[in-house]
């Protein structure tokens, strides 16, 4: 009767509904020949990246780094790191010990350097904050070195530093120029170090075999050992030396057009660098809510979700901070957990229904992230191997970011690509602690440990 039809009419309508969404989620799904696809993309970024002739069209940099060698355990001596990560500047005295003392021993003060300070001019942010903050460090600890000072900075201003006039320039003359300016204390700055190469350091001071550094946080970047031979843009053959890939420009030449969904497009034109950083903005935390936000909006303009109610917080840019993503996709939570915590949003009118697409959604892109990280790590990893004309690479990975260790599956899921995009090499992962900081100081140590030996 009438009463069969209209429940075989809701079906009818609950079925294309849920064909639709899945419909739209598929754009974010990646299968294996992709990502294979993706892996040797970068592999073949990797090359031009590295060679003279084709260096200034790739758009991964593949920058030398001058560090030529990971700890072997007998450095020593007091370093001063300035580590320059997101809104933190960390300040750090770090104690490296060899011998039967063997150890790293760290004192460290974190500053918080204003928001209008990081949206201004790159000489306020060195000038005014980064030097006050060296100067009180100063005073508290009045260290007394041996070997002064590396730092740790971000070399390009992409996580929020809209900062003019930085990018590009000499870092260590604009700190030295304004240290010395102020004539209260004197450094002698040494090295600027890439946040990937101080994780890289940091986890190689423990396992000899880490010969990769990863960071998966606000941004997403990598390091790792290449033969000098291959390192076209620095003279020499012997031995190998650190590259910084600047790998999340990945795709800034169209590399990553065939993968891309409106989502990540829409993503990319309301960004701070529109057409830059294209790899980046699908793979970190900085940006993943973003995309889930436009897959959410797409989804109550169709009257998907929400009841097709478009709230006035939706429409709000970065709403869904990488916590979130973290969260909601936790084992634990129920669903009862997800709905309180898009309500704690604002997004009030959710139901049951919502809350599980809601989950779907954040899981597909965090996946997606992962997957393509590790599409990438795919290609550096099998990179050394053929370097080094092996059948199997052992090797391992030092990892640091908030959303590589605090996201519930990110981690596995990029294991397991990297696992089945290389299978020829095995891959261990070790999370750094507090690497950027301590990294910079042991990147010193094995320059000094390098010097010194080479005046013996
Ligand atoms: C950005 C920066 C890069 C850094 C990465 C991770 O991609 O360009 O230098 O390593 O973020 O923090």
């Amino acid at each position: 009767g009438k009463g069969a039809a209209m429940v075989t009419a809701v079906a009818y309508r609950l079925a294309t509904q849920h064909a639709e969404r899945q419909r739209i989620l598929d754009a974010l799904r990646l299968s294996r020949e992709q990502l294979m696809e993706v892996k040797i993309r970068m592999g073949n970024e990797m090359n031009r990246g590295l060679a003279k002739e084709s260096h200034d069209q790739a758009a991964v940099k593949m920058l030398p780094t001058y560090v030529r060698s990971t700890p072997d355990g007998t450095e020593r001596g007091d370093f001063l790191a300035l580590d320059l990560g997101g809104t933190n500047f960390r300040v750090l005295l770090v104690r490296v010990r060899s011998g039967k003392k063997r150890s790293v021993e760290m004192h460290n003060k974190i500053y918080t350097i204003p928001q209008e300070a990081i949206q201004g001019t790159g000489e306020e942010v060195h000038q005014d904050d980064v030097i006050h903050c060296i100067a009180h460090f100063h005073y508290i600890f009045s260290p007394n070195f041996s070997v002064i000072l590396s730092l740790g900075i971000l070399l390009k201003w992409t996580k929020g530093f809209k900062a003019t006039g930085c990018e590009g320039e000499d870092v260590v003359t604009l700190l030295k120029d304004a240290i010395h300016r102020r004539e209260e204390f004197d450094l002698d700055v040494v090295a600027v170090v890439n946040d990937t190469v101080g994780t890289m350091m940091t986890c190689g001071y423990e396992d000899p075999l880490c010969e990769v550094g990863l960071i998966v946080g606000t941004g997403t970047n990598a390091c790792y050992m290449e033969e000098m031979q291959n390192v076209e843009l620095v003279d020499g053959d012997e031995g190998r030396m650190c590259v910084n890939m600047e790998w999340g420009a990945f795709g800034d030449h169209g590399e990553l057009d065939d993968f891309c969904t409106d989502f990540d497009r829409a993503v990319d034109d309301r960004s701070t660098n529109p057409g830059k950083q294209r790899y980046e903005k699908m793979i970190s935390g900085m940006y993943l809510g973003e995309i889930v936000r436009n897959v959410l909006l797409e989804f109550t303009a169709k009257g998907l979700l929400f009841r097709g109610k478009l709230s006035e917080r939706l429409k709000t840019r970065g709403i869904f901070e990488t916590k979130f993503l973290s969260q909601i996709e936790s084992d634990r939570l129920a669903l009862r957990q997800v709905r309180s915590i898009l309500q704690h949003l604002g997004l009030t009118s959710s139901t049951c229904d919502d809350s599980i697409l809601v989950k779907e959604v954040c899981s597909v892109v965090a996946r997606r992230a992962a997957q393509l990280c590790g599409a990438g790590l795919a290609a550096v990893v099998d990179k050394i191997r053929q370097n080094r004309n092996l059948d199997k690479l052992k090797i391992t990975v030092g990892v640091d970011g908030t959303l590589y260790k605090l996201h519930p599956h990110f981690s596995s899921i990029m294991h397991e690509t990297v696992r089945d995009l290389s299978p020829l090499c095995e891959v261990t992962f070790l999370q750094s602690e507090d690497g950027s900081g301590k990294g910079a100081a042991l990147i010193t140590a094995v320059a000094c440990r390098i010097r010194d030996a080479g005046q013996h």
